[in-house]
C-alpha cells in the first residue's frame, strides 16, 4: 500500500529509541519542579500509584495498537485506531489527536530543547563565569525576550534544523542512530550530575546544606496533602507528560515494530527506563544543589514562578561556585544532559506526522521530514516571540495536558470495550518474553478507565475556568491557532480517507 516500509534495526536500538522518547525535559526540568510545587513527599505516593495502574497499563495499550495498526500498514494514530474498530469513521478523528499533540507539543519544545544548545554553548566559552547570580538570572530574561540580539532565533534554527536532518535519515539510519549515541552520554552526564548532587557537603564551595537534605525533601512520605486533588492530578499529569503516553507517539514507534516481536518486556524496559532516569537521576541533581545552596523555602518559592527558571537560571549560576573547571564541566554535561534528553523525544514527535503523510500521500521520507520541520517552526514562532506573553504555557496546557488525558481516556476505552479485551489482552501477550500479572487484564479494563476518567472530570473545573477566561491577544491567537491545527489534521484524515476509499 506504501512505500514506507521501514523498521528498526535492532531489538536495543529498539528499546533506546522508545527510552529516549520517554526521557525528556519533562524528567530533569518538569519533574522536580511538579514534586517541589505539590509538596515533596506528597507528590511521590500519588505519582508511583499512578504509574502502576495509569502509565504501565497505557504503555501496553499503546505498544499493542501500534503493532496492530503496523501490521496492515499503518503507522499513525488516525488509521490505527481506525483499523482498532473498522466500523466506526469517528475513531479516525479521535486519532487526530496522536498527530496533533505531537505537532504543538514539538512547536514549544523545540524551542526549549534550543536553550540547551545555547547554554552548552555559553558554558564551553566559559560565559558565565564572574557573572553572579543576578547576572545568570538577567542572561536567561534577556536571552527569551530577545533583548539583545537574536541570538534565541539562530539556536531555535539550528535546533529544528538538527531535528528534521535527523528525521530525514529514517528510523534505523536517523532516530536509532541519535538515540544509541544520545541515550549513553545522557546516562553517563547524568549519573556523575546525580553523584555531584548526592555528595554535595555543607560549607564546601559555599553550600549551605548537604546535598541529602534535599534528597529527604522528595523521598519522605508526607500524608498531608495526599488527599488533595491538586496533587493528584499533577501525578498523573507528570505520568503522561513523561511516559509520552497520550500523545499517539508510542503507537507510531510501536507500528514498525515486526508483528511477532516482543511488547510486552520491551514496553517495560523502555518505561522502567524513564522511570530510573527520572525518579532516581531526576530527583539528584536539581533538587538536591538548588537546595543545598538556598534550602527548601527559597526554592519553594522560586518555583512559585514557574519552573523553568531554576533549571536555567539558579542552576548555572550554583555551577559556577565550583570553580572554572569543575562549574564548566558540570554545566556541559547538564545541558547537554538536557539536549540529549530533548532532542530524542522531540525525534519522536516528527515521527507520528512523517508517517501519516508517508502512509496516505506517498510522500518521502527527506520531504516528510522537511514538511515536519516547517510546521513546526511556523506554529512555534509564535512561542519564540511571544514567550513572555503566555503563548509557551498555552500550548503547554491544551497540548501537553488536557489532550493527553482525552486521548488516553478514549484510546483506552476504544482498546478494552470495543476491540474487546480477549482480543486485547491477546494482543499484548503476543510474542511476549514476560509473563504480564493476570491483574493488569482487571486493571486495563476498569482500573485504568475509571482513573482516566476521573483525573478528566478532576480537571474540568480547570478546564472550563481557561475557556471562561479568554486571556491577552497572545493567548487567544494561540488557541485559534491549536484549533486551526486540529481542523487542518481533520481535515487531511479526511482527504487521505477519500483517497482510501478510491483505492479500493
Ligand atoms: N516524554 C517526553 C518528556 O518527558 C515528552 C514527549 C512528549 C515525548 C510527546 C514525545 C512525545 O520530556
Amino acid at each position: 500500500m506504501s512505500s514506507n516500509q521501514e523498521s528498526w534495526g535492532s531489538r536495543l536500538g529498539l528499546i533506546l529509541a522508545m527510552a529516549g522518547n520517554a526521557v525528556g525535559l519533562g524528567n530533569f526540568l518538569r519533574f522536580p519542579v511538579q514534586a517541589i510545587q505539590n509538596g515533596g513527599g506528597a507528590f511521590i505516593i500519588p505519582y508511583l500509584v499512578c504509574f502502576l495502574l495509569m502509565g504501565i497499563p497505557l504503555l501496553w495499550v499503546e505498544w499493542a495498537t501500534g503493532r496492530f495498526g503496523g501490521k496492515k500498514g499503518n503507522h499513525s494514530t488516525p488509521f490505527i485506531l481506525h483499523e482498532l474498530d473498522p466500523k466506526r469513521a469517528l475513531w479516525k478523528y479521535v486519532g487526530v489527536f496522536g498527530i496533533f499533540t505531537n505537532i504543538a507539543v514539538a512547536a514549544y519544545y523545540c524551542y526549549l530543547e534550543s536553550w540547551t544548545l545555547n547554554y552548552v554553548w555559553m558554558f564551553i566559552q566559559s560565559g558565565f563565569n564572574g557573572m553572579g547570580q543576578d547576572g545568570v538570572a538577567s542572561y536567561f530574561d534577556g536571552y527569551i525576550s530577545m533583548d539583545q540580539n537574536h541570538t534565541a532565533i539562530y539556536f531555535w534554527l539550528l535546533c529544528l534544523f538538527l531535528n528534521t536532518y535527523i528525521l530525514s535519515k529514517g528510523l534505523s539510519g536517523g532516530v536509532e542512530k541519535a538515540a544509541k549515541v544520545g541515550m549513553p552520554l545522557l546516562l553517563l552526564f547524568g549519573l556523575f550530575l546525580a553523584y555531584k548532587g548526592i555528595t554535595l557537603k555543607a560549607g564546601e564551595f559555599g553550600a549551605l546544606l548537604d546535598g541529602t537534605i534535599g534528597l529527604n525533601y522528595l523521598w519522605t512520605p508526607n500524608f498531608d496533602s495526599i488527599w488533595s486533588t491538586k496533587v493528584w492530578l499533577a501525578a498523573a499529569g507528570q505520568i503522561f507528560f513523561t511516559l509520552s503516553v497520550g500523545m499517539g507517539s508510542i503507537q507510531c514507534y510501536a507500528a514498525y515494530v515486526r508483528s511477532k516481536q516482543d511488547i510486552a518486556l520491551n514496553a517495560m524496559s523502555a518505561g522502567w527506563m524513564n522511570e530510573f532516569v527520572e525518579v532516581v537521576l531526576g530527583s539528584s541533581i536539581l533538587i538536591p544543589i538548588a537546595i543545598g545552596y538556598l534550602g527548601v523555602d527559597q526554592v519553594v518559592e522560586l518555583t512559585k514562578s514557574g519552573g523553568l527558571g531554576l533549571g536555567f537560571k539558579t542552576l548555572p549560576y550554583l555551577f559556577t561556585q565550583w570553580g572554572p573547571l569543575m562549574g564548566a564541566v558540570a554545566g556541559i554535561c547538564w545541558f547537554g544532559l538536557l539536549f540529549f534528553a530533548g532532542i530524542t523525544s522531540s525525534l519522536a514527535m516528527g515521527t507520528p506526522v512523517m508517517a501519516f503523510l508517508r502512509d496516505e500521500f506517498g510522500w518521502g521520507r527527506g520531504a516528510s521530514a522537511w514538511a515536519f520541520g516547517l510546521i513546526v517552526m511556523v506554529l512555534g514562532a509564535p512561542t519564540v516571540f511571544f514567550y513572555n506573553e503566555g503563548v509557551f504555557d498555552e500550548y503547554d496546557y491544551w497540548a501537553g495536558t488536557v489532550s493527553l488525558v482525552l486521548f488516553a481516556l478514549l484510546e483506552v476505552i476504544l482498546f478494552a470495550w470495543v476491540f474487546g479485551m480477549d482480543k486485547g489482552w491477546k494482543e499484548i501477550n503476543e510474542g511476549a518474553d514476560m509473563k504480564i500479572p493476570i491483574v493488569y487484564r482487571f486493571i486495563i479494563q476498569y482500573v485504568t478507565p475509571l482513573i482516566l476518567l476521573a483525573v478528566f472530570i478532576g480537571s474540568l473545573p480547570d478546564i472550563i475556568s481557561k475557556i471562561q477566561n479568554p486571556g491577552n491577544g497572545y493567548v487567544q491567537g494561540a488557541r485559534l491557532l491549536l484549533l486551526a491545527l486540529y481542523a487542518g489534521i481533520a481535515y487531511a484524515v479526511y482527504l487521505a480517507y477519500r483517497r482510501r476509499k478510491a483505492r479500493t
